[in-house]
Formats: structure tokens, C-alpha cells, sequence
């Protein structure tokens, strides 16, 4: 999670542990330093807070002038010390701190293992350290440059070696990576926080660049050896800002980070163009043909999740599904046979309502498959199957990468129970996982002007109450979208099927209310818009979201918004991102604390 690397004059220890101090706030769970001393790199790891590793270093402090430093935010394989970075190989030749995944490691490991390496950890990160050694050709940076050769996947490294002490090498393939400049002294790290101290001067390396440092300068190339210019960037953040990668509140930043988390989410399950689950999911393809119905349970934007999940996986696989919310599912008594398979939706793994829900599920008899986002969480380690979610660490209170990425694991999951059970075409399932890669460069695109946004939001920022209508999969998503407006920004809303309105609701519909009309489903579309006309004829200020080249839509609404088109199925990763920016920009024109809404918690873990 996070990465800090140090090559000068002074003591390596405390530069780096004060680096990985500044990182604290990203959330992680173990943390370790490798320091180069006399032909020998010494490490100390240990699982839990820094202040555990600090505890340890005063009984044994490490010296050197140079080390790398990492915290940890378990991936493959719990949190412990053994999984801490930094990792060594055998020898203890070469260290390495990783952040990202390496999806191809499981390969390398039985390659290496074959080979004779023995393994420390369950880790993907290890096999980096065990591949230098054992392709060490006499040049630190070309046994780099090979191994990264052989490594697939999304990754940021900083690596040490005894061969060649004079130096540290950074690489970064689709995981943050910066180099810090400094007098006689240069630094690696993950994010500018953890240098900010030492120095302002930094180059921001790309993907598929790496740098070569020693004590005196830094050489940049692409990680196949072209030389690379870069302009010093020099950083006028603030600690706070910095903290925050340079955007004003964490819930904006990850809003931001979401294509990479759907990514990191997608990466590894999808071979062949389609959809593979195998790693994950240890269920045989008898016992997957054996569910005849599927509950999912959570809470708040978790239960959002699982009501797409109920569209998505009737329709790819035909068995009925349900939904409920975790505190309402434990008291209902639900039926709940042997086969039936119960998906927990948890960010956080730990909110007690829902892991009650599991625990009573597994008591009778079904078997519970949890997807998350914290590895060695309760629900992790309770529910007989995991499915990850690898959206980081989240910090805002108000969810937004955690959802998105909740999606992308339903849609993986519905998706490859549709290729086992043989319930859709080959062909359909090759165009939809076309579809679904297809997805984080969509959302990059929708991230890249919030000018309307930001024009709306100061228009409901001045209203109490207002509306949200959707047809469909737009339902699901209309009632994320409320909720996030309603915790960050104190306004009322009501988030409705759009048909049900003239049941009811459409009696508080007046002049100047405005409304929130989702309509992105083809199939409902023209009675969509005759709701919207509905609500526009009282008098309604209405937004409307719709997908790319709809024409009409802006005939009838006061502001149209557009999402890139993709399938139906998968609209909600979209359209759910302009209303995560309603929200944010919502609650920062009323001047609110958006990352930390009043009377709510990021965990809930009483009942
Ligand atoms: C809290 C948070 C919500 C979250 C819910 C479920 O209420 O404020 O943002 O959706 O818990 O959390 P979980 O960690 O189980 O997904």
C-alpha cells in the first residue's frame, strides 16, 4: 500500500519509518524496512500497527544509508509478519517492496519452486525477489528489466540489492510510484506525503518507467531501456492536500481512482476474453449447478450492489434471486435450503449485520460466498468463498470505489456461473466480457468534465428535498444516488421507480423540485420519458442522465447528462459516477465535511 525507499548519507531507519508515518492514513495492516548495512540487507517486519515495528527497531535498530520500507494492505494472503514487505529471496541478495498485484505469479512461484526457491509467505510479491536472484545476470538494472519482463499485472516496486549497494531501482506499471530529489540523497516513494519532509523536487514516473538511484542523481528509462526526459515537478501541497493526492477531500480522490479499481478488480479473472473465476472460487462445476436460488444480503451501498446483483445474475443465469438488507434478513427467517447460495456484500468485511447473516446462512446448511475488500476480514475468513473486491483502502465515509468494484465482482460472478451452468451463448458471453473490460477507460472518460455537475449541484445545493426516479437497473442506481446525496449533504431525497411516482409521491412534485431521472435502459426508455414529462409538467427543474447520443432526452429536461453507451447491463458503473459527483459537489457548495458526515460510520460493527 505503501512504498518509501531511501539512498544518501543519513541514517536509512528513521527516514523511512517517518516516510511510512506519513502514509498511515491510506489504512494498512503490517509494515516492514530492509536497510543495507555491510554486504548484508537486514529486515524487520512485523503485522499490525507501525507503532509494532517501531517497537521492534528499538530493541534491534537497523543501520544503513540505505533501504526501502513498506505497509502492507494484505492482497495475497492474511496479514502477518511473514507476508510484511519488504521480501527477500534466499540469499538474501535482493529486497523488494511491492504494491499491486502480480497476476501471473502463481506461474512464476511453481516455476521458481521447481527451480529449488523455497518460499517464505503466500504472497505474489515474493516470487519479484526469488526472480532477481535467479535471473541476476552480473547488472542490477537488466535483471530488472527482465524480470519485469516476465511479471504481469499492475505493480509498483522498489527494490535493493547487496550486489549493488550504491543503488535502488523504482519501477511502476499502473501503481503510483514518485522519486523524490534530493542534496546528495534521493528517495522512492508511493506518494509525495512521504518525502514531503526532505524534499519538493519529484519526478512522477509513468507506466512502464523505471529509475535508477544513487546518492548523487537519477537516471529515468522506460522499463525497456529507452532514456526518458521529465520535467521536475515541484510541489506546493501542503501536508493535508498532499495527503489527498492533490484533491480536496478523499471521497473527490476516490472517485478519481475508481477506473483503476475496477481494473485491479478485473485483472487476472478474465482469460481468453471471458470471464474465469477458478482462482477464486474453489466450488466444482457440480456444486455451482446445484444452487437453484441465490440470496444476496448487505448493508447500505453494499445492498445497492446486491440489488443490481439480483438483475444481473437472473437474467445471465436464469435462478431467482433476493435481496435483502443484513438486519432484516436475519429476523425474516428466511428460506434457506442447502442450495441456496448466499452472497454477503461487505466493504469492510467486519459490519456486524451482515456477518450475523452469514454466520446464521452457513448454520443452515448453505454456503456463503462473501465478496469484500479487506483481506483477513471476518467476512474474509468466515465465508466459505471469497471473491475480492480491489478497490484500496477507502477512506471518505461515503462509499464510491467500493461500490463500483462490488459491481464489477457481481458481474464477474454472474457471468462466469452463466459460462459453467451453459445459460448464455459463448458468443454473448465473449461480447459482454468485451463489454465489461471496456468499462474503466469509460468511467475515465466520464471523470473528465464535471462542469454540469458542478452547475446542478449548486442549483440542489439551495433545496431540501428532492427526487430521484429510474426504471429498471436505473432504479438500483437512483437509490445509490440518493443515499450518497443524502450522507453527504444533509438533503432529503426519495429515490423511486419511476412508474410508482402516480402512486403517491407525485403529489409533492412543484414548482422548482428538482428530480434526478436515470434513463439509460433501452428497453424502458420512452416510458421513462413519459415520467420525466410527468414530473417536468408540475413544474420539476429536472436532471436528466442518459446514454451518449440520445438526442431526445435534452428536449424534455431542464440539464442532460450522458454516459458512454455500453450494455444495458453494465450502465450502472457509469451512471452511478455522475451521481457520486452530485453528491460531492452537493455537500462542498453547502460547505459540509464530506469525507466525515455527521452521526455516520465507515464500519459498522454493532448491531
Ligand atoms: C456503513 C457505511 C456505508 C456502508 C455500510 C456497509 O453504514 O457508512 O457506507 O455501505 O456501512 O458497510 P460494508 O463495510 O459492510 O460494506
Amino acid at each position: 500500500c505503501g512504498i518509501v525507499g531511501y539512498i544518501g548519507s543519513k541514517q536509512a531507519q528513521n527516514i523511512l519509518l517517518e516516510g511510512l508515518c506519513k502514509l498511515e492514513y491510506r489504512g494498512y495492516d503490517s509494515a516492514g524496512l530492509a536497510v543495507y548495512k555491510e554486504g548484508r540487507l537486514d529486515v524487520e517486519k512485523r503485522e499490525g500497527p507501525l507503532s509494532a515495528l517501531e517497537d521492534r527497531l528499538k530493541e534491534h535498530s537497523l543501520s544503513g544509508e540505505m533501504g526501502i520500507g513498506h505497509t502492507r494492505w494484505a492482497t495475497h494472503g492474511k496479514p502477518s509478519d511473514e507476508n510484511s514487505h519488504p521480501h527477500l529471496d534466499r540469499e538474501q541478495q535482493f529486497a523488494v517492496a511491492h504494491n499491486g498485484i502480480i497476476e501471473n505469479y502463481l506461474e512464476l512461484k511453481e516455476e521458481l519452486q521447481e527451480k529449488g526457491y523455497t518460499f517464505q509467505s503466500e504472497t505474489d510479491s515474493e516470487v519479484i525477489a526469488h526472480l532477481l536472484a535467479d535471473l541476476y545476470d552480473g547488472d542490477l538494472v537488466s535483471t530488472v528489466r527482465k524480470a519485469v519482463g516476465r511479471m504481469d499485472g499492475a505493480y509498483a516496486l522498489a527494490i535493493a540489492s547487496v550486489r549493488e549497494p550504491d543503488k535502488l531501482v523504482a519501477v511502476r506499471l499502473a501503481s503510483p510510484l514518485i522519486v523524490g530529489l534530493g542534496d546528495g540523497e534521493n528517495f522512492i516513494a508511493s506518494d509525495i506525503p512521504a518525502i514531503l519532509e526532505h524534499t519538493r523536487d519529484v519526478y512522477v514516473l509513468n507506466d512502464g518507467e523505471m529509475a535508477v538511484l544513487d546518492r548523487h542523481g537519477v537516471e529515468l528509462t522506460t522499463t525497456d531501456g529507452e532514456p526518458v526526459e521529465r520535467d521536475i515537478l515541484h510541489v506546493t501541497w501542503d501536508a493535508a492536500t498532499a495527503e489527498k493526492g492533490g484533491y480536496e477531500h478523499f471521497m473527490l480522490k476516490e472517485i478519481h481512482e475508481q477506473p483503476k479499481a475496477i481494473r485491479d478488480t478485473l485483472a487476472g479473472r478474465v482469460k481468453d476474453g471471458l470471464v474465469d473465476l477458478s482462482q477464486d472460487l474453489s466450488f466444482t462445476e457440480a456444486e455451482l449447478k446445484r444452487f437453484d436460488k441465490i440470496h444476496f444480503v448487505a448493508c447500505g451501498t453494499a445492498y445497492h450492489a446486491g440489488l443490481i446483483g439480483k438483475s444481473v445474475v437472473e437474467k445471465l443465469t436464469g435462478i431467482p434471486v433476493e435481496v435483502d438488507v443484513a438486519s432484516e434478513y436475519r429476523y425474516r427467517d428466511p428460506i434457506i435450503t442447502p442450495s441456496t447460495l448466499v452472497v454477503v456484500v461487505s466493504q469492510s468485511g467486519e459490519t456486524a449485520d451482515t456477518l450475523a447473516a452469514l454466520r446464521e446462512a452457513q448454520q443452515t446448511g448453505a454456503k456463503v460466498v462473501g465478496i469484500t475488500n479487506v483481506v483477513g476480514s471476518s467476512v474474509a475468513r468466515e465465508a466459505d468463498e471469497v471473491l475480492m473486491t480491489w478497490a484500496g483502502p477507502e477512506i471518505a465515509v461515503a462509499s464510491t470505489k467500493a461500490y463500483t468494484t462490488q459491481l464489477i465482482a457481481i458481474y464477474l460472478l454472474g457471468l462466469y456461473l452463466a459460462r459453467i451452468l451453459g445459460t448464455c451463448s459463448e458468443t454473448e458471453l465473449s461480447d459482454a466480457t468485451q463489454a465489461l473490460v471496456q468499462l474503466p477507460e469509460q468511467v475515465e472518460k466520464l471523470l473528465q468534465d464535471p462542469v454540469a455537475i458542478q452547475r446542478v449541484a449548486g442549483e440542489i445545493a439551495q433545496h431540501e428535498d428532492l427526487f430521484f426516479i429510474g426504471r429498471g437497473l436505473d432504479h438500483a442506481v437512483v437509490m445509490e444516488g440518493s443515499l450518497k446525496l443524502k450522507e453527504i449533504s444533509y438533503i432529503h431525497s426519495d429515490a423511486y421507480a419511476a412508474g410508482e411516482l402516480k402512486h403517491g409521491t407525485l403529489a409533492l412534485i412543484e414548482e422548482g423540485i428538482p428530480v434526478i431521472a436515470l434513463a439509460t435502459q433501452k428497453a424502458v426508455y420512452e416510458k421513462m420519458v413519459s415520467n420525466i414529462i410527468e414530473v417536468k409538467a408540475r413544474g420539476a427543474y429536472v436532471l436528466g442522465l442518459g446514454l451518449e447520443g440520445d438526442t431526445e432526452l435534452g428536449k424534455s429536461v431542464d440539464e442532460v447528462i450522458t454516459i458512454p453507451d455500453t450494455r444495458p447491463l453494465f450502465t450502472p458503473i457509469l451512471s452511478v459516477v455522475p451521481l457520486q459527483l452530485l453528491a460531492y459537489y452537493t455537500s462542498t457548495a453547502r460547505g459540509l465535511n464530506v469525507d466525515k458526515p455527521r452521526n455516520l460510520a465507515k464500519s459498522v460493527t454493532v448491531e
